[in-house]
């Protein structure tokens, strides 16, 4: 019997790392550890980790150094997914990863395909990746596209995953018939438990995704479950363009996410025929790599939204 991989998820009080925990549990494949900022060991979450019989690591500090090595050691697949990283810390981690043994590591992305020079965030993370090659790792860079449960209106404001998306939903940038992939958040897990037990995608760029939709794809679907009529707002290309220069000046969030819809929904990056070309990485196609798995389509999502039962 082959010996089962040791993956630590850090951190695993996210959204994804929640997703991908859950994907390595159910899968019975892999010793499963939880990486844990030592401000959050007390968090419910950790207790709920620690009852499905997940090892708790605790990291005490938010920087990376040799203590850092200790925790990894023994750690067969590392995977990044906390947020608010900057490109120096993950690339201590990347250095404890290394001295450690890490035989494979998942960096911060879980975004979607596109080009350098496109959107400053994924270009943070793409340094990122040129020192895990230059450091000469194993790796898996992911992306998923867009996450349903960003995709739609949530029926309240408070309810919004993150700020704006209430407001920016009606919004239709472009002229609304550029496709975009979709992927349920719960769904990553299960392709990620697949992609680290993979030879096929050591050092390679994989994308997740459950389903292409444009924007006015989007509305119909909404307009369609809560049997409402939507009034979009449209943002034409050039006002986009314009709404983008005047964000790149101003920094900060406003930046991310209109440099996201730009990208999305007037370049058309964030789809799988993109994510397989050579200058956006050359991905896998998880859904052909793992044609068995059936992710979850937008419909049942929606469905399942506006009937208050997610
Ligand atoms: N594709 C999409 O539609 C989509 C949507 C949203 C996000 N994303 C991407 O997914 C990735 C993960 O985002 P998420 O939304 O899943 O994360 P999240 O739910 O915001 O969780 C953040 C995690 O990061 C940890 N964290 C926060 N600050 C940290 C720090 N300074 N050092 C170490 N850990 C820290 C938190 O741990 P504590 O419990 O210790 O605070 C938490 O576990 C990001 O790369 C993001 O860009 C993609």
């Amino acid at each position: 019997m082959t010996q089962k991989q040791t993956v630590l998820v850090f951190t695993a009080t996210g959204r994804t790392g929640n997703s991908v925990i859950n994907g390595l549990i159910e899968s019975h494949k892999f010793n499963v550890v939880a990486g844990i900022r030592a401000a959050s060991k007390d968090k419910p979450e950790v207790e709920k980790l620690k009852s499905r019989g997940v090892v708790i690591r605790i990291f005490d500090k938010d920087t990376f150094d040799d203590s850092t090595v200790e925790i990894l050691r023994g750690v067969d697949v590392l995977i990044v997914s906390a947020g608010g990283l900057t490109v120096d810390t993950q690339k201590q981690l990347v250095d404890a990863a290394k001295k450690a043994g890490v035989k494979r590591i998942v960096s911060n992305d879980w975004a979607a395909p596109t080009l350098r020079g496109v959107h400053q965030y994924y270009d943070s993370k793409a340094v990122v990746h040129d020192y895990i090659r230059e450091v000469g790792i194993g790796y898996t860079f992911i992306d998923v596209g867009i996450w349903h449960q960003i995709a739609f209106q949530p029926l309240e404001e408070s309810q919004e995953v993150y700020p704006g998306q209430f407001e920016r939903f009606t919004k239709i940038y472009g002229g609304g018939d550029v496709k975009g992939a979709f992927t349920d958040l719960r769904d990553i897990g299960t392709f990620v438990a697949r992609i680290i037990d993979d030879p096929r995608t050591l050092n390679h760029y994989v994308f997740i995704w459950g389903e292409e939709a444009t924007k006015k794809q989007i509305l119909g679907i909404a307009e369609k479950v809560r049997g409402i009529k939507i009034e979009p707002t449209i943002v034409s290309e050039a006002e986009t363009e314009k709404q983008l220069a005047n964000a790149r000046v101003a920094g900060g969030f406003p930046q991310i996410m209109i440099e996201y819809e730009y990208s999305f929904w007037v370049r058309g990056d964030n789809v799988i025929e993109n994510a397989k070309r050579p200058e956006y990485g050359g991905a896998l196609d998880a859904r052909e790599l793992y044609p068995d798995i059936k992710p979850r389509r937008l419909i049942d999502f929606a469905q399942s939204l506006y009937a208050g039962s997610i």
